[in-house]
């Protein structure tokens, strides 16, 4: 394993978490660089489906994921994507994307070709990587790893109130099939499945306020980061 250039700190969890939120936080408190690995897998997704290749054809999405054209850009702690020149921040935030994205992510071709673009993604002064795979695959070495979880009710009751806060209207019940169903696909599949690194600190956010979790992260942030050097 080569050293990093940089410090990474790689946040994992299943879907409806919180990551997003820690990271969102953690990568404006430090002024490190922010990576969102998941809006890749949301891009071969919507790329597969405007090249009208089927999410099951292995050979097909893996040659989307090679030619992806994305770029990226965080302003106020938003996340603003591109893809062939055309804004899809949004397209790619739906629900369907969501479960597009976990298709094709199940798929090793897809992955390999999204692995530099994630670890190009380790810059200075910093990063704070958010995925599913970012402490076991894609960042083994990185200094701090963390792994958040939560049950799936709590999770999928999160999410709910945040489409409803959207403006989509969706029941519960929809939302923890949905979830369940990516849970499971995440979970089990073959290529970099969803688990914790042996090495992270595992944080069950279940019971936990928004306050609670952030200070835990930070917390943990800052000791990685005081030890750098010593
Ligand atoms: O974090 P997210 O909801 O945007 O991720 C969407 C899907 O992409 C997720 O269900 C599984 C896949 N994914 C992955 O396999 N590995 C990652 N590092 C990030 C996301």
């Amino acid at each position: 394993m080569t050293a990093l250039p940089v410090p990474v700190i790689a946040i994992d969890g299943p879907s409806g978490v919180g990551k997003g939120t820690a990271c969102g936080h953690l990568s404006s408190r430090l002024g490190f660089k922010l990576l969102d690995s998941g809006s890749l897998y949301r891009l071969v997704g919507l790329a597969c489906e405007w090249d009208g290749v089927s999410l099951d054809d292995d050979a097909g999405c893996t040659e989307v994921a090679r030619a992806l054209d994305a770029s990226f850009e965080h302003a106020n702690g938003r996340l603003r994507v591109w893809m062939n020149d055309r804004e899809v921040s949004a397209l790619i935030r739906t629900e369907k994307a969501g479960q597009d994205a976990s298709k094709v992510a199940v798929n090793q071709g897809v992955r390999d070709a999204l692995l530099d673009w994630q670890r190009h993604a380790a810059k200075w002064p910093g990063l704070v990587a958010d995925g599913r795979d970012m402490g076991t695959v894609v960042f083994p070495n990185a200094g701090l790893k963390i792994f958040l979880d939560a049950s799936t009710e709590e999770r999928a009751r999160r999410r709910h109130q945040q489409l409803l806060d959207s403006g989509q209207s969706v029941t519960l019940a929809a939302v923890l099939e949905e979830m369940r169903e990516r849970d499971v696909r995440d979970r089990t599949r073959e290529a970099a499945p969803l688990e914790a690194a042996q090495d992270a600190k595992i944080l069950d956010t279940s019971t936990l306020t928004l306050d609670a979790m952030l200070g835990q992260v930070d917390q943990w942030a800052d000791e990685y980061l005081s030890n750098l050097g010593n």
